[in-house]
């Protein structure tokens, strides 16, 4: 059976689909088998993000709705033959989805993979909802900034009422050269702050900003090992941003 893992936060934007989809990547990248599904109902954008929507023929709705297998609807990532993508209702986004029906799809699936990954929407309710009950464990997903903080305390405070195996947290966009200078909080304190294991931290990168896909990027490879290891390895970013060329990229960040 699979491990069913929600990536959630409340807050809109803090990066849960971006996350979601490198780890799911990551993992494919060591050979397993992931289904990563869109719940999004909404701002779905799971294919974007993992440059699959032209390559998708049919969704969640389809397949609720008796138009094709749920096998049929799965994408496989070119890049990742082990990475397989359940568009949610992108041919009649008016059409409303139930938690149990969005349930008993992944439930159908879900012996054919080592891990599903739900991407949440943003919001605590009805999505929120949908998302979650359909999962055994959850993923955190926030940013340092304080309204995400604030949002993402809403949300533990939630998931703790579903019987999840486990809640932990990743820490996304985090700017080394801020934490050095004490302009925010480090990684490890949100994770005090909200009384989770931290398991990714996520620096802010350009890359990501535009939307690139870079499955296997070591924050990301590192969140994906900690899913299944008992050493915790996280990646640090502040390091570029010590000694003296550090600096120079400290003075350098500062003055754009
Ligand atoms: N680590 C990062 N560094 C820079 N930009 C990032 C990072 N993570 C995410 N982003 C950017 O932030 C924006 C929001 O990311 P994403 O769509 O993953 O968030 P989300 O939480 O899924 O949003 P929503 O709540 O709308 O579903 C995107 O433009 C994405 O490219
Ligand atoms: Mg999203």
């Amino acid at each position: 059976m699979a491990r069913k893992i929600v990536f959630t936060g409340g807050k809109g934007g803090v990066g849960k689909t971006t996350v979601c989809a490198n780890v799911a990547a990551s993992l494919a990248k060591k050979g397993a088998r992931v289904l990563v599904c869109d719940a999004d109902f909404g701002l779905n954008n799971v294919d974007v993000v993992c440059g699959v929507e032209s390559k998708a023929a049919y969704d969640v709705v389809d397949v609720i709705e008796g138009r094709c297998r749920a096998k049929q609807a799965l994408v496989r990532h070119p890049d990742f033959p082990t990475l397989y993508i359940l568009p949610s209702n992108r041919s009649s986004p008016e059409r409303y989805v139930s938690p149990q029906a969005l349930k008993v799809v992944l439930d159908g699936l879900e012996s054919g993979f080592d891990f599903v990954f739900i991407d949440s929407p943003d919001g605590l309710e009805e999505g929120f909802h949908r998302a979650c009950v359909c999962a055994d464990e959850a993923i955190v997903v926030t940013t340092p900034h304080i309204t995400a903080l604030r949002d993402a305390d809403k949300a533990v405070a939630l998931l703790k009422s579903y019987a999840l195996k486990s809640i932990v947290l990743a820490v996304n966009r985090v700017r080394g050269d801020w934490v050095l200078s004490g302009e925010c909080l480090t990684p490890e304190e949100i994770g005090k702050l909200l009384s989770l294991p931290l398991i990714g931290v996520i620096p802010d990168e350009d890359r990501l900003a535009i939307g690139e896909f870079y499955g296997g990027g070591k924050p990301f490879g590192l969140l994906a090992s900690n899913l299944y290891s008992n050493k915790k390895r996280l990646y640090d970013p502040t390091k570029k941003y010590q000694g003296f060329f550090g600096a120079v990229r400290r003075l350098i960040r500062k003055s754009i």
